[in-house]
């Protein structure tokens, strides 16, 4: 007879309730960003209901639910004397600071779609095909751009590229750069306004990313800088770059191995090869347990292992493939100088030289 031990049982509903109550939060913090409660507290907090719906000219009864429901989750702050709620210096940092390092607009856009993703996830289970990135719910890209922004605006000028082995000075003194998965081209953009004597050009096998990443562009008036455009990594057919970066890509790609092989092509003999990738130990053992790995492995399952698995190949890697694995790849691939160059909680940064 199976016996309950009713302190772990406690233990975890108890930690089911967190969970779940961060679940439950995912449309009502959506609605925060997207009509501008958190944006109104923050500039003009502490405000009572009626301030705050007359702020964003939104209908109070709803506002009311919607700012207890946000006090529970702690996400703003509750007075009870005054009756005004209010967002911390801490609370501003994941709420409203667009360029704060932990902004996570982004990650409940990417919650939310993931959900969307599921029926197709869902039926791929029992066919054991891919989802095309393509075919992946409205704005799963865009969910994705927003999600990794606020680490790459904190990172990958500061951080990544010093780390890089005699990279910073040829990318002062005008570098030629591919930028391979770029996405809505956020990463791209960041290099090129940090090192106007140098190109860049980014690519994507998906056109409505590159369609976004133009009108970026545009809008940061860089279009004359930087190019965009959509083609699979494996055949981009321009050559001689000093430095390809990869922003957590390579694990989606259904043919790393050959993707690789064919960056090893795209290189000057002294180039050099950046690969951003989701922080992850070796073992899988040593990933249980980790909340940033529970977040990409959830991730990889409904993302990163559908996407590659629709491509040729299909390898599949996930987003927790870890460093020896990839090291192993890019050895494979040609490159003899491999390095985990910089990491940060959310990723890790190799260097591959030719
Ligand atoms: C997780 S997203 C990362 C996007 C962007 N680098 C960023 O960090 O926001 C993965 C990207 O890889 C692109 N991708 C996947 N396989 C590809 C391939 N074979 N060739 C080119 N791009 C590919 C997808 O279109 C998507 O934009």
């Amino acid at each position: 007879m199976t016996t309950i031990d009713n302190e772990k049982l406690g233990a975890l509903v108890g930690k089911m309730l967190g969970d779940l109550g961060g679940a439950f939060s995912v449309p009502t913090v959506r609605i925060g960003f997207r009509l501008g409660l958190f944006d109104a507290l923050h500039r003009h907090g502490p405000l009572a209901v009626s301030d705050l719906a007359a702020r964003t000219g939104l209908a109070q009864r709803y506002v009311r639910e919607w700012a207890f429901a946000q006090a529970a989750n702690g996400y703003i702050a509750y007075d009870a004397d005054s009756e005004r709620f209010s967002l911390s210096p801490e609370q501003a940092m994941v709420f409203a600071v667009k360029d704060s390092p932990v902004y996570l607009e982004g990650a409940f856009d990417l919650g939310a779609a993931m959900i969307e993703g599921q029926p197709k996830v869902e039926a791929a289970f029992r066919t054991g095909k891919g989802v095309a990135w393509g075919e992946s719910c409205g704005c799963l890209f865009c969910a994705v751009g927003a999600f990794f922004r606020p680490g790459y605006v904190n990172s990958i000028v500061q951080a990544w590229l010093p780390a890089l082995d005699g990279v910073l000075p040829k990318l002062q003194l005008g570098a030629k750069v591919a930028d391979i998965g770029c996405g809505v081209g956020f990463s791209t953009l960041l290099m090129a306004e940090a090192f106007p004597a140098s190109s860049f050009v980014g690519y994507d096998f998906h056109a409505p990313s590159i369609e976004e990443a133009n009108a970026h562009a545009k809008a940061h008036g860089l279009a004359h800088r930087v190019r965009f455009e959509t083609v699979p990594a494996k055949e981009i057919a321009d050559r001689d770059f000093d430095l390809v970066t990869m922003f957590d890509c390579l694990h989606d790609m259904g043919d790393p191995r050959g993707c690789a092989k064919h960056v090893r092509k795209l290189l000057r003999p002294n180039g050099s090869w950046m690969i951003v990738e989701p922080i992850a130990a070796d073992r899988a053992a040593d990933n249980v347990g980790s909340p940033v790995s529970r977040l990409y492995y959830n991730a990889s399952t409904m993302i990163c292992v559908p996407t590659s698995l629709a491509q040729e190949v299909g390898e599949a890697l996930g987003a927790q493939a870890g460093e020896t694995k990839l090291t192993e790849l890019l050895t494979a691939a040609g490159f003899t100088r491999v390095r985990r160059a910089a990491e940060g909680p959310f990723n890790m940064v190799l260097e591959a030289r030719p």
